[in-house]
């Protein structure tokens, strides 16, 4: 069902950056070849340096022709091109936010509702939103004024709360959208769909008879240029405590009473309070971290390409982790008992994201090792759902194998729409079913700092796993149990061991 979006203005801080580049302008030309922009909505891309119209226009249409180099439609990007405007924002110009005010309150250029998105330094949210508010442009009076924070929200649990104090000083609750990009993928609101739209699935969608839980983001790309950034967070903070909690609350959390946001939102909070945090003392057995030194990864051309180890890239001696595996537990009846195993590695053989549930072993078992019943939800580069059971060799003898039940989610006339796409469309459209609550950013944040302070205190050297390789064999300290291993990839027949 398409919602109807008021005629609105919005406004991009860190309008130059990579994440406007790859996914934010280009979201928004497409949005608006589907038709799904009002006529009179308008882009503000506010940056540092100064740039003439003309120039930010040819900008725009180079970031453009750097994702669709199919070429543009030329009739969408001349009215793509009409909504874009620029604004300068120095930092040292002490009256760049009146400037920005004066501009956007001129209601016969901008529609007078806002929604600001802030892809900018996360120690700038808040001075941001605070200059917002001095000059007016966050008074939500007369028109809507919507805030996205885009993740970390906070470093930790202190900083998030104190994010959240500053910015509750001038925004109410409804106008803050906190962003993680995985809710707005097509694959992840499928759980929730797979799970309650099926009769056959919730009878067993507990721990009498599910094994394990596996919850897993590999990459084969390393850290790029964001080594600054990534050796003050690493794969814990930078995915674990964002996407794959998420993922993990959609795929165990109860059933919400309606399908209206804030239902599903409670439901996801209560789960993610219920998951308990790992105690220090256990730490070793419950979490393991490894980072990457030089090795080979799959390239485009189906070779393998030689690629630097993460400290060597980093240019100085860390112990940030590229690899994390935690194993949780959810303290309710449902879950009691049932490890969720959270994992996530850049620089790995393959790239999966894909939540893979075990089932316990069948009453019948007809030769030793017979593989136990798998359901694999790939979030990506497939999505797709996988049934794995064992079932008879036809022939004289009795024997099992696997046989497994592979649907694609996606068919070839179905649109493909970004996650970005869909949650600037939410954005606009006042929906913020998508987006994060306080409660799940505090409740996340409380599961992974413990480790995190640990890992930072451990001052014994980090287990190394060479680029492009498997999970490393030390980190099956984790499992449960003996019989437990790592799933990779969900072809029929793929590795498993
Ligand atoms: C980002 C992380 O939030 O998500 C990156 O900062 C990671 O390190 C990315 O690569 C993964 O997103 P996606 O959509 O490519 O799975």
């Amino acid at each position: 069902m398409t919602k109807k979006i008021n005629p609105c203005t919005l406004v991009l801080f860190g309008a130059s950056g990579n994440l406007s580049r790859v996914k934010l302008m280009p979201g928004l030309y497409r949005l608006d070849s589907l038709g799904r922009l009002p006529d009179d909505m308008k882009i503000l891309s506010v940056g540092r340096s100064p740039v003439l119209a003309e120039d930010w226009q040819a900008e725009v249409r180079k970031m453009l022709e750097a994702k669709f180099y199919n070429g543009l439609d030329e009739t969408v990007f001349k009215r793509f091109i009409a909504r874009n405007h620029y604004q300068e924002n120095g930092s040292d110009d002490p009256e760049a936010m009146n400037k920005l005010a004066a501009r956007l309150n001129d209601d016969s250029v901008f529609p007078q509702n806002f929604a600001y998105f802030l892809s900018i330094r996360p120690v700038d949210f808040a001075s941001v939103v605070e200059q917002l508010a001095a000059v007016g442009l966050t008074d939500d009076s007369k028109y809507w004024r919507r805030v996205l924070i885009e993740k970390p929200f906070g470093t930790n649990l202190e900083k998030a709360q104190e994010l959240q104090a500053s910015i509750t000083k001038y925004l109410k609750e409804e106008q803050i959208y906190r962003i993680d990009h995985y809710l707005g993928k097509a694959a992840l609101q499928n759980i929730m769909l797979t799970r309650f739209a099926n009769h056959m699935l919730e009878p067993l969608w507990n721990n009498e008879h599910i094994d394990h839980v596996q919850i897993t983001n590999n990459e084969t790309l390393g850290v790029g240029d964001r080594t600054q950034f990534y050796d003050s967070t690493g794969a814990l903070r930078d995915m674990a405590q964002s996407h794959l909690l998420q993922t993990l609350a959609l795929v165990a959390m109860e059933k919400p009473a309606d399908f209206n946001p804030d239902s599903i939102r409670a439901e996801k909070i209560k789960l993610l309070q219920s998951i308990r945090p790992i105690d220090k003392a256990s730490l070793n057995k419950q979490a393991f971290r490894a980072q990457y030194k030089e090795g080979h990864v799959p390239a485009r051309d189906g070779h393998s390409e030689h690629v630097k180890g993460y400290i060597d890239e980093l240019g100085k001696p860390s112990s940030v982790e590229t690899y994390a595996a935690i194993k949780l537990f959810i303290d309710n009846p449902r879950w009691k008992g049932v490890p969720f195993y959270v994992r996530t590695a850049k620089r790995m053989h393959e790239s999966s994201t894909a939540i893979s549930i075990r089932f316990k072993k069948a009453p019948m078992e007809l030769k030793e090792g017979q593989q136990q019943n798998w359901l694999i939800l790939s979030i990506q580069p497939k999505e797709s759902l996988k049934l794995e059971m064992q079932t008879k060799v036809p022939g004289l003898d009795i024997a099992t194998r696997s046989i497994s039940m592979d649907g694609q989610l996606r068919q070839a006339t179905d649109d493909s729409v970004d996650s970005y796409e869909t949650l600037l469309l939410n954005l606009m459209e006042g929906d913020a079913s998508l987006f994060l609550h306080i409660d799940e950013v505090q409740a996340q944040w409380k599961l992974i700092d413990p480790i995190v302070e640990t890992w930072a205190a451990d001052k014994t050297p980090v287990h190394q796993y060479p680029a492009g390789s498997r999970d490393p064999k030390e980190s099956g300290v984790i499992f449960e149990s003996e019989d437990q291993f790592w799933r990779y990839s969900i072809e029929l027949g793929g590795d498993q061991h």
